[in-house]
């Protein structure tokens, strides 16, 4: 019974993020958040649970809603779920709020979905995002998928493949679908069997397989690109035109179809060739404009994407970029008087902008050394009852063994830039 437990470890599949990753968390974001800011992004805040009718409009097809959902009936009998994916969430905002057009959406927020958990794949991953509604223009794809891009370029990772495809619009997909059904259905026994049962009712997935008997079947599938409409195929040559215009390096992959259901016209995917294959896509997205159709409002096209901040951190190790950058304290305060002064001054240097730390319990002054030490601090202020009688400090440069005397009243200016 879990009341009898007394010890707990966070839910398999959940991971506790502390210091010093969280400051890589907080640089990523922040990293994020200007370049959203720049391409006139506002930050959207949206709930952590939904209706469950809210994932279920992004298709039936899909294994995050058909198998992954965390779902669940609330006290008063209503039908919930923890959000598996964040772009429902926000065309259920647009629904509602109606903002004006081009509305241009980013988010960081906890995804939930009750995967095997490995390395790279959790239940809880959080996922940075940006969505843009209301235009079908080709252009904004191009924007979308730039922006992703810049974001890893900033980051500094390097070893990264865009892959990109276009499923059309609906009735473009829907044609596909029908002449792949043919094609699988003719070939069924080739099929791995896991495959079989996807045929009849969402061949598309059957595309996504990694399994080699049914690699060889879709290999030799017709293609989607040679299905789509002449609008359909204009939209993807002015996306392709302007992601090389942009200097985004490309590949169209004709296979690609990810794992959501909504998606018409442009798919894409950005993988990193530094990760293990099975969790090497660190963002992805496209198009979907009947997506806020199906939730209830009025037919309005949309594009963007999401991307993974554990997968992304990990392909940061995996290249040995954007590492921990190690912040230390500005100075440590040691106090031998007896604490008042150590509690004093270091509300003053933190009030005054500099990160200021201190050791606590009224320790020994050789044991505060050691903590001083240890914290990275570069310097020292330390205060005796000689510097507490001549109101002066005496500024230790750790590194060097060098120390002076200095005006209590100037312990800022002089930590912020120590004479030499
Ligand atoms: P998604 O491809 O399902 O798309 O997820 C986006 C990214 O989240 C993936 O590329 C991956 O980096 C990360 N991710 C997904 N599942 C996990 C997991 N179990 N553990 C760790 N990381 C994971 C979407 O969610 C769409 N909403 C993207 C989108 C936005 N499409 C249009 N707009």
């Amino acid at each position: 019974m879990s009341e009898a437990r007394t010890s707990f470890s966070a839910p398999i599949g959940t991971h506790d993020v502390l210091a010093p990753e969280t400051d890589r968390w907080q640089r990523l974001l922040s990293t994020f958040a200007a370049l959203a800011g720049r391409a006139g992004f506002g930050l959207v805040v949206s709930p952590t649970f939904e209706d469950l009718g809210v994932f279920q409009r992004v298709g039936p097809g899909t294994d995050v809603v058909r198998k992954e959902m965390y779902d669940f009936t609330d006290k008063s009998e209503r039908q919930m779920a923890l959000r598996p994916e964040g772009t429902a969430s926000i065309v259920r905002a647009y629904v509602e709020h109606r903002p004006p057009v081009p509305w241009r959406a980013w988010y960081v927020a906890p995804m939930f979905r009750y995967e095997k958990p490995q390395a790279g794949r959790y239940r809880q991953h959080h996922q940075v995002g940006a969505e843009v509604l209301g235009s079908a223009d080709p252009d904004l794809d191009v924007e979308i998928i730039t922006l992703l891009w810049d974001f890893y370029g900033a980051l500094g990772l390097q070893a990264l493949d865009v892959v990109i495809n276009s499923m059309g619009d609906p009735e473009g997909r829907q044609r596909y679908a029908d002449v792949l059904r043919a094609h699988l259905e003719a070939n069924l026994g080739d099929l791995a069997p896991e495959d079989r049962e996807k045929v009849t009712g969402h061949p598309l997935r059957v595309l996504d397989s990694k399994r080699p008997e049914t690699i060889a079947v879709t290999n030799a599938a017709p293609q989607m690109l040679d299905h789509l409409s002449d609008e359909a195929t204009a939209h993807f040559a002015r996306v392709q035109d302007g992601l090389q215009a942009a200097a985004v390096p490309f590949r169209v992959e004709p296979r690609l179809v990810r794992g959501l259901d909504y998606y018409t016209h442009t798919l894409f995917e950005v993988q990193s060739s530094a990760l293990e294959t099975a969790q090497n896509a660190i963002g992805g997205g496209g198009r979907y404009d009947g997506l806020a159709h199906a939730l209830g409002g009025p037919a309005t096209p949309g594009v963007g994407f999401g991307a993974g901040i554990e997968r992304i951190l990990l392909a940061c190790d995996a290249e040995g970029v954007f590492a921990h950058d190690g912040s230390a304290p500005d100075v440590f305060v040691i106090d031998t008087t007896g604490g008042d002064a150590a509690r004093d001054v270091v509300t003053a240097l933190r009030r005054d902008g500099l990160r200021a730390e201190r050791a606590y319990d009224n320790r020994s002054m050789k044991a505060q050394m050691k903590a001083a030490d240890r914290s990275g601090a570069a310097l020292a202020a330390i205060i005796g009852e000689d510097e507490r009688a001549a109101g002066t400090v005496t500024l230790r440069d750790l590194g060097r063994g060098e120390q002076r005397a200095v005006p209590l009243a100037s312990l800022a200016d002089e930590v912020r830039s120590p004479r030499s």
